[in-house]
Formats: C-alpha cells, sequence, structure tokens
C-alpha cells in the first residue's frame, strides 16, 4: 500500500470514529443524528463491529444496552428509545408497547425484532479483546460469559415462535423486521393489505432526507402503521399476533443471517463450556442453513422468500437472494451463487460507480436506484457479505468488496446508503453503521 492510501486509511478512520462520538448517547449510539435518533437492534450490532476497533469497553456497553431491552420472551426489540423523542415517527407512545405483559418494566422499546447480527458482533468483541489482552481481554471474557445466556434466549425465541413447524426459515410480521423495510420483495405481500382505520399520523423521516422519494411513501407507511396497530391490539402476543397480523412472511434474508449467527453462538458457547447449548446452537444452524438453501429458485439461482398468506414463494431480484452466501453450506452452491453475485446483473454491471451490489438489480423492473431498499446499495450490508466471504475462505471476493467499499466511504459523508451509478451519498448522513464498516474495513486490512 502506498503511502497516499495509507493517510486516505487514517483520516477515514478518524472521521468514521468522529461520526460514533456524535451519535454517542452514552450507553447507546443511535442509528443517525437526526432520522433516527434511538437504537435500533441490528445497527447497534454493527455499531459494537466497529466500536471494538478502538474502544472494546465502549462496544461491550452498546450490546449491554440493547441486551438490558430484551423481553422476557427472548425477543430482543428492533428498536431502544432514547429520550429525545422529538425527531422520530413512530416513538414509543405510539407503538403501544407500554402493557405488553413481556417488555422490561423501565426501558421504551417498540415491539418487533430485526435480524440477530449480534452474535457476529459478540465474536469481534471477543476478538478484539484477545488481541488487545489486558483488561480488554478480560472485559470482552467477562461479558461473553454474562451476557451468554441472553443470546441463547434470543436464538431459542427466533427458532421456536417463529419457526414453530421447524422449516428453518423464520417468519416476520412486518417488512420492518427483515430491515429491508420497503424493498420490491415485500411488494407482493403489502399489496394484499386493506388497513383499517389508522390513527392521524405526522411522518417525520421525510424532514431529514433531501428528496422525499428516497424514503418509502405514505401508502406504505400507512401499512406500516396498520400492521404495528394490529399487534397492539393484542398487546404484543406472539401466539395472538401470529392469529391476527396481516403480515406473515418467512424471511430468507433473516434466516441466513439466522443460520450465520448460530453457528458463531456455538462456537463462544464452546469456549465458556457450555457443550450442550453449543449443540442446540449447531442444530439452529443446520437447520436455517438448510431452509434457506431449499428457497433457492433454480431457475434465477436466488434464494426466495415464502408469503405464508398467499401460500406462494416470492421472486425479486433483490440481494437478500444471496442469503445462502451469509448462511453458508454447501461449497458448490456457494459457488454458482458467488458467480451471480459477480456477474452482470448484480457486481459486475456495467454503469455501477463502485463494484458493489445494488439492493435491487439494476436489470429487475423494480429497480429504482434512489429510493432505500429499492435500488441503493447499504454499505453495512457489503461488510456482512464481505465477512461471511471470509469466513468461507473466500479472499477474491472478500477482496472485491473492501477495495470498492473503501473508495466509496472516502467521500467522508457516511451516507445510510448510496445511489448505485453516481456514487451519492443518499438518505441520512453520518449513519453510524456505515461509519462502523468503515472502521471494520481498515482494521480487517492490517
Ligand atoms: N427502518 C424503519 C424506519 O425507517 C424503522 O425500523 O423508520
Amino acid at each position: 500500500m502506498n503511502t497516499e492510501t495509507r493517510i486516505g486509511a487514517e483520516e477515514l478512520r478518524q472521521s468514521a470514529i468522529d461520526v460514533l462520538k456524535l451519535n454517542d448517547l452514552g450507553t447507546m449510539t443511535s442509528a443517525a443524528p437526526n432520522l433516527y435518533p434511538h437504537m435500533w437492534s441490528w445497527d447497534a450490532a454493527f455499531v459494537a463491529i466497529g466500536l471494538a476497533r478502538y474502544d472494546v469497553p465502549r462496544a461491550i456497553t452498546e450490546l449491554r444496552t440493547l441486551l438490558a431491552a430484551q423481553w422476557s420472551t427472548g425477543m430482543i426489540p428492533h428498536i431502544v428509545f432514547s429520550e429525545n423523542s422529538a425527531g422520530y415517527f413512530p416513538g414509543f407512545d405510539r407503538w403501544g408497547t407500554e402493557t405488553a405483559a413481556a417488555r422490561p418494566q423501565g426501558i421504551m422499546s417498540s415491539g418487533i425484532c430485526q435480524p440477530p447480527v449480534h452474535a457476529i458482533a459478540l465474536r469481534h468483541i471477543v476478538d478484539r479483546g484477545r488481541e488487545n489482552g489486558g483488561t480488554d481481554q478480560e472485559a470482552a471474557e467477562s461479558f461473553l460469559a454474562e451476557s451468554f445466556d441472553g443470546w441463547l434466549a434470543w436464538h431459542r425465541w427466533l427458532a421456536e415462535v417463529r419457526d414453530p413447524d421447524g422449516v428453518g426459515l423464520i417468519e416476520i410480521h412486518h417488512g420492518w423486521e427483515s430491515g429491508f423495510d420497503n424493498s420490491p420483495r415485500w411488494d407482493g405481500p403489502y399489496s394484499r393489505i386493506n388497513p383499517g382505520p389508522v390513527e392521524p399520523f405526522t411522518r417525520r423521516d421525510t424532514l431529514h432526507v433531501a428528496d422525499a422519494s428516497e424514503r418509502p411513501d405514505d401508502t406504505e407507511y400507512t401499512k406500516y402503521l396498520w400492521l404495528v396497530q394490529q399487534m397492539a391490539s393484542v398487546d404484543f402476543d406472539d401466539r395472538a399476533v401470529q392469529d391476527i397480523i396481516d403480515f406473515r412472511v418467512r424471511d430468507v434474508f433473516f434466516s441466513g443471517i439466522m443460520a450465520a449467527s448460530s453457528a458463531v453462538l456455538a462456537d463462544l458457547a464452546d469456549e465458556i463450556g457450555r457443550a450442550e447449548d453449543a449443540s442446540e446452537l449447531r442444530g439452529y444452524a443446520r437447520r436455517f442453513r438448510n431452509g434457506v438453501a431449499a428457497s433457492v429458485d433454480p431457475g434465477t439461482g436466488l434464494a426466495r422468500d415464502y408469503d405464508v398468506l398467499a401460500g406462494e414463494w416470492i421472486s425479486t431480484q433483490t440481494v437478500s437472494g444471496f442469503a445462502p452466501l451469509i448462511a453458508g453450506g454447501d461449497p458448490a452452491a456457494l459457488a454458482v451463487q458467488r458467480n451471480l453475485l459477480l456477474g452482470p446483473d448484480w457486481m459486475g454491471y456495467p454503469e455501477l460507480r463502485f463494484p458493489l451490489p445494488p439492493s435491487t438489480s439494476p436489470a429487475s423492473a423494480a429497480f429504482r436506484p434512489r429510493t432505500y431498499w429499492r435500488g441503493p446499495v447499504w454499505p453495512f450490508l457489503n461488510l456482512l457479505l464481505g465477512w461471511a466471504a471470509k469466513r468461507d475462505g473466500q479472499r477474491e471476493l472478500f477482496e472485491t468488496l473492501k477495495t470498492a467499499s473503501l473508495r466509496q466511504l472516502a467521500d467522508l459523508k457516511f451516507g445510510e446508503y448510496y445511489e448505485p451509478f453516481t456514487g451519492e451519498p443518499l438518505g441520512s448522513l453520518n449513519q453510524a453503521w456505515t461509519a462502523a464498516a468503515a472502521l471494520e474495513w481498515i482494521g480487517s486490512e492490517r
């Protein structure tokens, strides 16, 4: 590496740290300064990965805060609200979780979940702690021991409550649970929802972006709020929600993360002498890996979601189709997926600013380059794909993602998502998990 690139990396690192400090609320990091002034579950996991590169104790605090919001069922909620209620809608008062029996007292949270990336973050914390030695190592190892039961309960809840029939795919009850809010993946299921009366609302998200078309539209929001109202009407009781909710989809990408994360947690279980739990977690890893593999459309090579209420597979050209690369599994099947990912409909699409996968393929009729999950490139997702590539010994894919990501993030804007052809940062700037991704990419090349 030449001197110029080195200086670039140091500047990027310092700017990324500044962004995490800017978002630091003390014991939690807001996902973004204005658009998301609270803690989001899977954002927090990536943030912890970034924090662990320069401050292991602060990374531990991040996961500890999230875990303190875990429900008695085992669910980890997708938002832990800070005291700053002004900037975001729907805030705690709109969620209706106040009377939910399983919510921990004194902590304000939403009533749905997000993909379980947390064990992967925990692995990073333990690894950084051991590299640093001394008090960082002690803190990381004691946090592993202290928090293990919480993570295990989280994975158990997902396996038992969200995949009660053991098909190896996690069922979600809101597009927000996928994290891919308005992806074309959910167009079919949402098109079949006829919302009942929704209490009047004023959105705040559109105030924080340059152009409202970068966000979901009002019709979509009405349905999002309708689903929240449905859940609140039964006090977020797991069984009751499943009976009444208008959105029931088996999310393949969530399931891919469940597989990968369960395998990671199994290794951590072994390290602290929890052999029986390790074997249970390896069972989850196998089950969800198989479920993800079985969803692959032989025609397109992409993994699919399943719409439970319509009784049909959902075929879209979205990046979630690469769930098998996250889940891991049969090397031959993964090689086919890697070729597809590097091919002309994805990372090899000729007009891309950087060879990074758009959230929806530009070759798809559903592709919209500036709209949230309908086309833009998401930096945190590239980090996750890179992590999985490294795990599987795929240096070439890892290096390609790393080099392109570092070039993309050298704009020092830390965009929430990026326009695939121009490289323009979109959504919120100074997004915490984008800064965390930069720190991890830089750190992992040392
Ligand atoms: N991602 C959602 C939002 O944009 C909430 O989870 O507000």
